[in-house]
């Protein structure tokens, strides 16, 4: 398990813990929150009788090197609060998290799961073992047999659609599309490290730059249902996803919901997907159903769906209206409401280096190899460039070395930099889209109080050693020869930098130490 956080305490219950019915047979994990005000009074209640341990601080002191790297005690203690019916699902989870992910995966919060690969792992599809994991809540276990999702609201025809139904492609055509879905919150680490911001109350996951993936996914196109219910109605103009796991803000608790504009439904860029490369859904990333939203924030990819209500207004449900919001660099915690930020929705273009990583000490031959991706969320990456000064001067990265160009896609690609400098180095990487939108050069011009969507280019410090110089070639000659390891590079050298001769010889050329008048 996850090291005790230093805000952990053992939980204990305030009085009898309630019990809250599970809403269907067969979902194991879901309690129905929204349709039921009272319920959700009498849980915010219970809320209110506990102090619960604080989220960590993580942002002004170091995070912690274990795996998982945080624990999310706070959110454990939610979970317990609600009774028997919740109090398993931390375990449940995790249990998913060890049968799903891979042995390897980066466990940025234990609980709710947040996880992403390691970096060297990038290929243009994702495995689903490797694919990053995103969730505020528990992973519900549902009996595809039990499954149906309702369509209502602004709606022509109500109606209750089975995994079946939606399966018969004599009602519904099927859609596979490769998409790549990406967290807002991917490489958000670099803003941390430069300005910590807000820490928010599930915990603003330490991100790097694996919280993005993509993959190909099978399922039909929200037009086609929308359409098999008679369409929408009156001003219906947002569709409203709610997922079966439980969300918990400011002491209330919610079921997951968000909403995308009606629009992006039109253009058949929302698809309710029961595939994931092939493979049925993996419990953790939504299993037997979830909405993937084509160039969106993965936010709105709502998992373990439940409910679709048609509105006339994005929806005011605390992950839409509260969360992944954007703010200018001057609003902080003094001034920030829900209303003074955007709502991030079309992401932004971004990519990131992928190996080598920070800090690696690289021996070459006055080349370095680098991997990486390339996103667009509203449009796809026309151009990749790399440049071995920081941002000064730019190498593009040749077309054949980018994977496929797909509309709602990453493209991954590699490049041979060339690199005359030796020793520490800051690499950077920027892509293009197709509508020749770029990313800002530094963190500090995208920065924001929430650290969303790090956009700036993203940066690696490497240590270059260039075996073309002939005193490099022979410093490492001398570590050869010797069958000593050049590496780590803090390790002082273990023998003589150079000969008493050797020394007195380069003295002279040189004039000697001092001058002579
Ligand atoms: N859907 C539900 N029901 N609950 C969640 O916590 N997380 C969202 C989205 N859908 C979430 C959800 C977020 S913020 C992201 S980035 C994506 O799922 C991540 O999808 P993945 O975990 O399958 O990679």
């Amino acid at each position: 398990m996850a090291p005790a956080e230093p805000n952990h305490k053992p939980f204990e219950a305030q009085g009898e813990l309630p019990v809250f019915e599970e809403e269907r047979e067969g979902w194991k994990g879901y309690i129905e929150w929204e349709r039921y005000p009272e319920k959700k009074k009498k849980a915010a209640e219970i809320m209110a009788k506990y102090d619960f341990p604080v989220p960590p601080e993580f942002q002004f002191i170091p995070l912690p090197k274990t795996n998982p790297v945080l624990e999310g005690v706070r959110w454990k203690h939610y979970h317990y609060a609600m009774g028997p019916t919740l109090s398993d699902i931390p375990d449940i989870s995790w249990k998913y998290v060890l049968k799903e992910k891979s042995e390897d995966m980066i466990h940025v919060l234990q609980f709710p799961y947040n996880g992403e690969p390691p970096r060297k792992r990038l290929t243009e599809i994702t495995n689903n073992p490797d694919f990053f994991v995103r969730n505020h809540g528990g992973i519900p276990e549902i009996d595809p047999s039990k499954y149906f999702f309702e369509v209502e609201g602004l709606v022509k025809n109500p109606k209750k659609i089975t995994l079946d139904m939606l399966k018969d492609e004599s009602i519904f055509p099927r859609q596979s599309t490769v998409v790549s879905l990406q967290c807002s919150g991917t490489r958000r680490i670099e803003q941390i490290h430069e300005y910590p911001g807000d820490g928010d109350e599930l915990i603003n996951a330490p991100w790097g730059e694996g919280a993005i993936g993509t993959a190909r996914w099978t399922g039909v196109s929200l037009k086609k249902v929308i359409k098999y219910c008679g369409g929408l109605k009156d001003n219906g103009a947002h569709l409203e996803f709610f997922g079966a796991d439980t969300y918990f803000k400011k002491g209330q608790v919610y079921n997951y919901a968000v909403s995308v504009p009606a629009r992006k439904m039109k253009v058949n860029e929302v698809l309710l997907a029961w595939e994931m490369n092939g493979e049925p859904l993996p419990a953790i990333h939504g299993f037997p159903l979830r909405v993937v939203v084509m160039g969106y924030i993965g936010a709105r990819s709502c998992k373990w769906l439940t409910r679709i209500n048609v509105i006339a207004d994005p929806s005011m449900a605390p992950v839409q209206m509260k969360e992944y919001l954007y703010y200018t660099p001057q609003m902080g915690k003094q001034n920030v409401t829900y209303s003074n930020g955007f709502s991030i929705q079309t992401m932004p273009v971004s990519s990131a280096i992928m190996t080598p990583v920070n800090n690696d000490v690289i021996i070459h031959d006055g080349k370095i190899t680098f991997t990486g991706w390339a996103y667009s969320g509203s449009g796809w990456p026309e151009r990749v460039e790399v440049s071995n000064d920081g941002g000064g001067v730019w190498y593009e990265v040749p077309n054949e070395n980018l994977s496929k160009k797909y509309f709602h896609a990453w493209r991954t690609w590699s490049f041979e930099c060339p690199v005359d400098a030796e020793g520490w180095l800051e690499f950077c990487v920027r892509c293009w889209d197709d509508a020749l939108n770029t990313q800002p050069t530094y963190v500090r011009s995208a920065w924001n109080w929430d650290l969303h969507v790090t956009s700036s280019c993203h940066r690696v410090k490497l240590y270059s050693v260039n075996r073309s110089k002939p005193l490099t070639a022979k410093r490492l000659k001398q570590f050869e020869d010797r069958g000593q390891p050049f590496l780590p590079l803090t390790r002082p050298v273990p023998f003589d930098l150079e000969t008493d001769e050797d020394y007195i010889k380069e003295m002279t050329k040189r004039d000697g130490r001092d001058p002579t008048e």
